[in-house]
């Protein structure tokens, strides 16, 4: 998927990202000037970018698939690297070593999601702070849009909530797969990993961004991402 997926967001017509999650990333990241930051799934490098940008010292991005991280590294400045590894083994990075981490959907594609939260809660410095965005696990439960004989759409039916895993899906096109868990499962995770749970946001599109992107009003209906703001305690 990597060379559709590259070129959609280069060309700024991702509008889950621009239209819908990267606001309240942002905000939930907070000011990041000055910070170490580590990218979990960080895909083409995107937000490690943005991070850069908004004045953070130095930002690594990991993420499994090596034409993302070449697409990713082709694009750095001098305070972001990339790196291709698993988020779910941090074993080559050193305790406490990074002031901020972030995961942009990310979590859902892994099949050991607590084995990488335990391994950012090692790296993080006590304070740090770990951004998930993830697919909301009500919407990552269900299927397609149920509609009318004319297309129009009508609900979600909410089913197999508490059969938790492998769920298969297209985009743009192609089959992949991801996880689904239930929300008491990521929450579980998090904290049995040592992390306080700061805030929970389930983004939903904006007046101004829905006159942008006029396909996100699907967002003012069913949720589709939860972003969960979890913070490392100092001692
Ligand atoms: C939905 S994309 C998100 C990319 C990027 N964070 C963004 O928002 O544009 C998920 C990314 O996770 C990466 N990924 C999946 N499993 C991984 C793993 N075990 N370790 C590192 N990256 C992984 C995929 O290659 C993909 O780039």
């Amino acid at each position: 998927m990597a060379p559709a997926w590259i070129g959609e967001t280069r060309a700024g017509k991702n509008a889950s990202r621009d239209g819908l999650l990267d606001g309240p990333m942002l905000e939930a990241c907070g000011d990041v000037r000055g910070l170490r930051v580590l990218d979990c799934g960080c895909g083409e490098g995107r937000f490690c970018r943005m991070l850069v940008e908004r004045g953070a010292e130095y930002a690594l991005g990991l993420d499994l698939c090596e034409p993302m991280i070449r697409a990713a590294q082709e694009l750095a400045g001098g305070k972001d690297e990339y790196r291709q590894a698993d988020v779910q083994d941090l074993g080559f990075l050193e305790d406490a070593s990074f002031d901020h981490a972030v995961s942009y959907l990310n979590q859902c594609d892994l099949p050991d999601f607590a084995a990488n939260t335990r391994e950012v809660f090692r790296v993080l410095r006590p304070g740090g702070r770990f951004v998930v965005a993830n697919l909301h696990p009500m919407r990552s439960a269900t299927g397609e849009w149920q509609r009318t004989e004319d297309g129009t759409k009508q609900h979600f039916i909410l089913d197999r909530y508490f059969n938790e895993g492998e769920r298969h899906w297209k985009m743009m096109e192609i089959d992949f797969t991801n996880f689904h868990r239930t929300l008491s499962t990521y929450l579980d995770a998090y904290l049995s990993a040592g992390f306080r749970i700061d805030r929970i946001i389930e983004p939903t599109v904006t007046p101004e961004n829905l006159k942008r992107y006029p396909g996100l009003d699907d967002e003012l209906r069913v949720p589709n991402f939860i972003v969960f703001v979890l913070g490392k305690p100092m001692g």
